[in-house]
């Protein structure tokens, strides 16, 4: 990132605008979202000092086995841009293009099962803006493997952009989950695992129900050099240096099984749309949320809060810890696409003596990623999720 800032300052540009054009592109935003914030950078243009960034930092440095298609389609547009604006294309530019014509076949593009490679770039802070936003965190680059189809059982190798806000939430508050255990539901292609990872947890545990999920999950892990050990639920060999990843349908978890894993954080992304899934969803997180699983009295999650305060003036433990300060908690993050499927997971939670308290508007969550703009940030809710109290020390 220093190398870049440096050549955007030789140019007499501004870094940040270069920097979200660079990280648009290589996280793979619409070709229309990057060649507009090409324009940005450009002051309008995309003369040859825009067309030779774009050539160095975006075309060079992708990967044309897993970004292949984007490429050509990010091409095909640039260059009919830079036409119709009456500036010379560079060749470089004409000459990649004309070997994706003829190296590419078309239907590449549309192969919805095909997989892509992004690469998200959490920018911790934006001189643009003035703004340092989160100085206790240190950069962040993700890599991650995924699917473009969304339907046809893909979903877990798809990223869906609640756990991208899940993502900014752990890094806008790292020090509740440092030297914590942390387990999720429901883990997809691991971006919140990567995070959590990133600020230090104790423990990382990542299940999903879905095998092929797992399989591309432990590839994002180890894209993100990150150890992994893929584990049945039975097998709970403890290594604080790895990233569990466990098989786990909710449906045939036990309660002795998830007992065990003790979490002190469970994490969860856009989990809550299947209603037929949702009563064995809740009766995993009341499991493990629940305190007669004894392994969670010596817990003390609100330490390390104390001094942090929320948007709303209030101490962040108050907001993000747990009323007895030893309990576990959750935090969940969903999209409400179907208000009947939402009000249904309430009732069961409500029934499985949980409290679900919507937070979204009790936090500050720091906006890692600008540049983004496909990801609807707006429409993703955040919940804490735990297990009813009757006073500080008595729990029913
Ligand atoms: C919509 S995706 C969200 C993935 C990821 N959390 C994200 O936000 O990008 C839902 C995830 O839950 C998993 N899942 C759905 N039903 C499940 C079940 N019954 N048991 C375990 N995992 C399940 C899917 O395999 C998938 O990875």
């Amino acid at each position: 990132m220093l190398a870049m800032a440096a050549a955007a300052e030789d140019y007499g540009i501004s870094p940040p605008l270069q920097l979200h054009m660079v990280s648009a592109f290589l996280a793979m935003e619409p070709p229309d979202v990057v060649i507009s914030l090409a324009r940005d950078f450009g002051g309008g243009c995309l003369d040859d000092r825009v067309q030779s960034c774009i050539w160095r930092q975006c075309i060079c440095k992708a990967d044309v086995k897993l970004q292949g298609p984007y490429l050509k389609r990010f091409l095909k547009k640039l260059i009919l841009e830079i036409e119709s604006d009456g500036e010379d294309v560079l060749d470089e530019l004409y000459e990649r293009y004309a070997f994706y014509l003829t190296s590419l076949q078309d239907n590449d593009v549309d192969k919805g099962n095909s997989r892509i490679l992004k690469s998200f770039s959490f920018l911790f802070s934006d001189e643009s803006s003035g703004l340092v936003s989160c100085p206790k965190s240190r950069n962040l680059e993700v890599q991650l493997q995924c699917s473009l189809n969304l339907l046809e059982g893909d979903t877990g190798c798809s990223l869906w952009p609640s756990s991208i806000f899940m993502s900014e939430f752990v890094l806008s508050f790292p020090e509740i989950f440092v030297n914590k255990c942390c387990f999720e539901v429901g883990s997809g292609v691991g971006l919140v695992g990567i995070c959590i990872a990133h600020v230090k947890a104790s423990k990382v545990i990542l299940s999903d129900g879905d095998l092929s999920a797992l399989a591309n999950m432990k590839v994002n892990l180890e894209l993100n050099h990150l150890t992994t050990n893929t584990c049945t639920i039975d097998d709970h060999s403890v290594d604080h240096s790895m990233v569990q990843c466990v098989c786990l349908p909710w449906e045939s978890a036990s309660k002795e099984d998830l007992c065990s894993f003790s979490p002190d954080i469970i994490l969860g992304s856009d989990v809550i749309y299947n209603p037929s899934c949702l009563p064995h969803l809740v009766r995993v997180l009341a499991t493990l949320l629940r305190p007669d699983s004894s392994l969670h009295n010596e817990r003390r999650f609100n330490h390390s809060l104390q001094e942090k305060v929320t948007s709303n003036g209030s101490p962040a433990s108050e907001i993000l810890g747990h009323p007895s300060a030893n309990g576990p908690v959750a935090f969940f993050t969903s999209v409400i696409r179907n208000i009947k499927t939402f009000d249904y997971f309430l009732a069961l939670a409500a029934k499985a003596d949980l409290i679900v308290m919507d937070i979204t508007e009790k936090v500050e969550i720091f906006e890692f990623l600008p540049y983004l703009s496909s990801y609807p940030r707006l429409n993703v809710r955040i919940f804490k999720i735990y297990f009813q109290v009757i006073s500080s020390n008595s729990l029913v």
